[in-house]
């Protein structure tokens, strides 16, 4: 494998978890996750930036991506275009129930991994919206990875290689900080982080 195959691998992996996040803020408003109630340290739980539409609706978004990677995977590869990339084909698996729950774990758990970010903000009296570097960055690939690793120990382990690892955690931040600006500048985004 190349670096250029390993950055498209990690990307491929990444993709649900990588839709879900922004994808929230899109359709995202409304009543707050923590139906707008205080931890008892007297800050709010999670704050109005956690909205059950953003979660759902993000949730939905990156199954979504899912199932079109796995609709378009047999074209990939009989196009020849995916044999250097072996894995590929297999990672997200043909359409059942077990790449539904795959995708559907990938996307919950990067909003899961965004809501604790949020969580773990208030508790530092960080106000919503407020800079909270590599955190903000990797809080949705951790999610991800906590949620497959313990519900879908084996696929995880299977495709996400050490070096898949090492891929994301390096080329998330940046390609999350030049989604966040274009989210800023197409106003979706509030802060361009
Ligand atoms: N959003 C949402 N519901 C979610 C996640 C995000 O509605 N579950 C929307 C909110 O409008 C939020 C925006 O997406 O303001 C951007 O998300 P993010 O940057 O993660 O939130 P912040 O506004 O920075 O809030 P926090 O400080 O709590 O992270
Ligand atoms: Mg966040």
């Amino acid at each position: 494998m190349t670096l250029i195959d390993i950055l498209a691998a990690s990307i491929w992996l990444m993709l649900p978890a990588y839709f879900a996040n922004p994808m929230a803020a899109v359709f995202g408003g409304g009543t707050p996750i923590d139906l707008g109630k205080y931890f008892p340290d007297g800050k709010r739980i999670l704050g109005n930036g956690k909205t059950i539409r953003g979660l759902v609706a993000g949730t939905a978004c990156g199954i979504l991506i899912g199932f079109i990677q796995i609709g378009l995977a047999p074209h990939l590869m009989s196009s020849g275009l995916l044999d250097n990339w072996p894995m590929f084909n297999a990672a997200l698996g043909a359409y059942s129930l077990s790449t539904l729950y795959i995708v559907f774990l990938m996307a919950f758990g990067a909003l899961l991994g965004d809501t604790g970010e949020s969580f773990i903000k208030r508790r530092l009296d960080l106000e919503r919206g407020a800079m909270f570097p590599v955190a903000d960055q990797l809080d949705f690939v951790l999610g991800a990875w906590v949620l497959t690793y313990i519900f879908a120990a084996y696929w995880f382990n299977t495709y996400f290689s050490f070096w898949i690892i090492i891929t994301v955690l390096v080329a998330t931040p940046l390609l999350h900080l030049s989604a966040n600006i274009f989210g800023y500048l197409i106003k979706v985004k509030k802060e361009p982080w």
